[in-house]
């Protein structure tokens, strides 16, 4: 068994196309002063017409991939966080690997809401543990865009689209002169969790099937198809087992917050990121907020808020990072790691 788990290499990808806080004044009964104070969102970014979810995850990976000085041949693993798959068979992961033109190596989606990325690196460690040959390729990657009823003021102006990529192996691999996203990072911990008694009714988005209800051929797509959520339900919730999720981890690693640099909580609303950081003591300017620029990209939100850490030199070589994560499921988790 393994016992050094290592992120050799970032990247990310979010589209072109930008829909702005007065965008939204123009389709729904909102306004800028509302989302900005209850969300502090002013723009998000949206997949171009035609564009996929595997279209955005294959920027990112192959981001990734050179960060980590890594072939897409030399991978023998991609795991796919997305709770809005190109399709629901073939998985949005074996649909990656063949856009990376590779073949025969494990490929499976992971459904865990916005906690994705956390529950893929518990995924990814679990397999490294198992054999540390692997080069694993995690992808976090969302198209909220495509399952937002956009006559739903409630939900359709927080979500956006994006993806974050990272490769994992049990080597140091990152090249002899590191650029921006090659760090061989340690993956010191990792934690996941579930509740669905609570959970199962604050967040819901089908694909056809809803508590009993099957689509037949000619049916009319229904409101089921679209995000519904309990906004106030999930902000109790992700307050709540955020914190006590990472205090849980840290103890476990016989840390406290004063061992932690860097705090990157699940971007979905900026009361529910400063929250956290207060109720972990955590000073806010260690506290690290994009929301503003990506609106909730759900499960992409943390790797790539992990990217523009990077970029913007709030993380640097030698920092521990805690991320941390909530969403639909009910789902969460946290995670340590150690550039
Ligand atoms: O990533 C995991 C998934 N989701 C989340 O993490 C979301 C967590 N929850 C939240 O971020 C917040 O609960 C929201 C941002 C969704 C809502 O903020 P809130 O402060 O909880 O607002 P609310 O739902 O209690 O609504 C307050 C008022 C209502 O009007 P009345 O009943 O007070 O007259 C809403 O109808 O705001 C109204 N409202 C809006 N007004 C203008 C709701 N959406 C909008 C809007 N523009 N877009």
């Amino acid at each position: 068994m393994t016992n050094r788990i290592y992120l050799n290499g970032f990247g990310y990808y979010a589209p072109a196309e930008i829909l702005t806080n007065s965008d939204l004044q123009k389709l729904v009964d909102t306004n800028e002063e509302w989302i900005v104070s209850r969300t502090g969102i002013v723009e998000r970014h949206m997949a171009a017409p035609g564009e996929t979810n595997s279209d955005m995850a294959v920027h990112a990976a192959y981001m990734a991939l050179e960060a980590a000085g890594l072939e897409p041949s030399e991978l023998t693993a991609i795991l796919y966080a997305t709770a809005t798959p190109d399709s629901l068979v073939p998985s949005t992961a074996a649909t990656v690997q063949m856009k990376l033109g590779i073949h025969r190596v494990m490929a499976m989606d992971i459904n865990a809401a916005c906690s994705g990325f956390i529950y893929g690196l518990q995924v990814a460690q679990g397999l490294l543990a198992a054999d540390p040959g692997h080069n694993i390729l995690l992808l976090a990657t969302e198209l909220l865009t495509g399952k937002v009823n956009w006559q739903d003021r409630a939900t359709c102006v927080l979500f956006g689209d994006g993806s974050g990529a990272v490769v994992m192996s049990a080597e140091k691999r990152a090249p002899q002169q590191p650029a921006l996203f090659s760090n061989d990072v340690l993956l010191e911990g990792v934690m996941s969790s579930a509740d669905g008694t609570s959970g199962g009714e604050a967040l819901r988005m089908t694909d056809g099937e809803s508590n009993g209800r099957r689509y037949r051929v000619g049916d009319k797509i229904g409101d089921d198809y679209f995000i519904r959520m309990n906004g106030r339900e999930i902000y109790k919730h992700a307050v709540r087992n955020m914190p006590e999720i990472c205090n849980k981890l840290m103890d476990s690693l016989g840390y406290t917050i004063r061992d932690i640099d860097a705090l990157i909580p699940h971007q979905a609303n900026i009361r529910i990121v400063e929250a956290v950081g207060e109720r972990l003591n955590m000073p806010p300017e260690k506290v690290f907020i994009n929301i503003q620029k990506y609106g909730n990209t759900s499960c992409a939100s943390i790797p790539m808020a992990l990217c523009e850490a990077l970029e913007q030199n709030f993380i640097r070589p030698g920092m521990r990072v805690l991320i941390t994560a909530f969403g639909g499921g009910f789902t969460w988790g946290a995670a340590v790691l150690k550039f």
